[in-house]
């Protein structure tokens, strides 16, 4: 017998999420000392961990053999208060992608389909599937959502629009205008899953409260993984009506938010200093890469988020070259020669434009540069 006979059909199908490599495999891979690489890769806040956050858990870690809060109450009213909102309007999940999967469980199964963009976190598709639904997808010429092709592929089985702003990996965002539009367009029967993963990048995107308050069905997910700094502890939020919270909270694992990680994302969210320093590195940090990446005459895509979408030659190839010289970041394969750059401190953003110089200067050597594949494929 084999297993895959037994399980949903839709299982084996399914791709298994890819994601960026460890610090510590690729020092083994390449014989390289740990501090020597840098991961720019996964979007993670170059300055480490909030100190405040590292701080309350080093405090907390005594109390570990109490369950968590299922509720993450404290972190839920101080969101509250800082969002405005009242605190049944939350949700927390294990990360934001354990939000992403628990609408899919409450709203996708057969014969529903979710609609979203061909380049968009490849997360979305797969608890579509997972959750054996379909997954429609549409263009994004110019690397952006187009909103009237989302809204012209709802049909009477569409249950869910996944919509990113910023989006990963172009970096791209809809503007307030366009999303307005959209929301007064959209049918009754089709919750929009506002992904604002990079929302504290993006200054001057689209509030999405009142839209929420006027009853539109939006789910709007935020993370702690990349501003805050904590990504490996896992925790993010969603915020809706609170009869939508109702219904996910139906289907939450009852201890999915760990304790640590609750304590850790409550400190963080009053370092004041950590997070105006977080800012300012990247902007600084996007200054840096868009005037290299100019220099090195390569086509990159303005970002609203802490990475960029940058066009490199035969870029599977240089993601290798750039690994192997203690550099790692993420090929984009499904859209062509493209790498995802996270930003980082200005050395570590220096040492990659440095490479990518490398690079471009073996393929200049050896006249290979002309053998690029720009074609992008057609699935994200
Ligand atoms: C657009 C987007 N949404 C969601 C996530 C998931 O983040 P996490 O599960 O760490 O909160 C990511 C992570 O890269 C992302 O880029």
């Amino acid at each position: 017998m084999k297993f895959s006979d037994k399980a949903q059909p839709q299982i084996s199908k399914l791709p298994v999420y890819q994601p960026g490599k460890p610090i510590h495999y690729v020092a083994r891979e390449h014989a390289l000392p740990i501090d020597a690489i840098f991961k720019l890769a996964s979007n993670e806040n170059p300055l480490g961990p909030s100190p405040r956050a590292v701080e309350a858990m080093q405090n907390a870690l005594a109390d570990s053999h109490y369950y968590p809060d299922g509720a993450c109450t404290e972190l839920r009213n101080a969101l509250a208060t800082k969002l405005g909102i009242p605190a049944n309007h939350f949700i927390f999940g294990n990360g934001s992608n354990d939000l992403i999967e628990l609408l899919a469980h409450v709203f996708i199964g057969k014969n529903t389909e979710a609609v979203m963009g061909l380049y968009s976190f490849p997360v979305y598709k797969i608890v579509t599937e997972l959750m054996g639904g379909t997954a429609v997808i549409t263009p994004m010429p110019d690397m952006k959502h187009d909103l009237n092709a989302m809204l012209s592929a709802i049909t009477e089985r569409t249950r869910i629009v996944f919509l990113p702003s910023t989006n990963n990996p172009t970096g791209t965002s809809n503007s307030v205008e366009e999303i307005e539009d959209f929301l007064k367009k959209l049918p009754d029967h089709v919750v929009v899953l506002f992904d604002e993963a990079y929302a504290e990048y993006t200054l001057g995107g689209i509030d999405m409260i009142p839209h929420i308050h006027k009853g539109k069905a939006i789910f709007c997910t935020r993370t702690f993984s990349k501003f805050y700094g904590l990504a490996g502890l896992r925790i993010g939020y969603g915020y809706a009506s609170a009869e939508l919270i109702d219904l996910l909270n139906r289907a939450r694992q009852p201890f999915n938010v760990n304790s640590l990680a609750q304590i850790a994302a409550l400190a963080a969210l009053d370092d004041v200093k950590f997070l105006k320093q977080t800012r300012e590195i990247n902007t600084m940090g996007l200054t840096q890469l868009y005037s290299g990446f100019e220099s090195l005459h390569l086509k990159f895509t303005p970002s609203d988020g802490n990475f960029v979408l940058v066009n490199v030659p035969r870029a599977q190839e240089a993601f290798e070259f750039l690994q192997k010289r203690g550099i790692i970041v993420r090929p984009v394969p499904s859209m062509g020669d493209y790498l995802r750059i996270s930003v980082s401190i200005e050395v570590q953003n220096h040492a990659l434009l440095k490479a990518l110089e490398a690079w471009l200067d073996y393929l200049d050597k050896t006249n290979t540069k002309n053998t690029t594949s720009t074609a992008p494929i057609t699935t994200p």
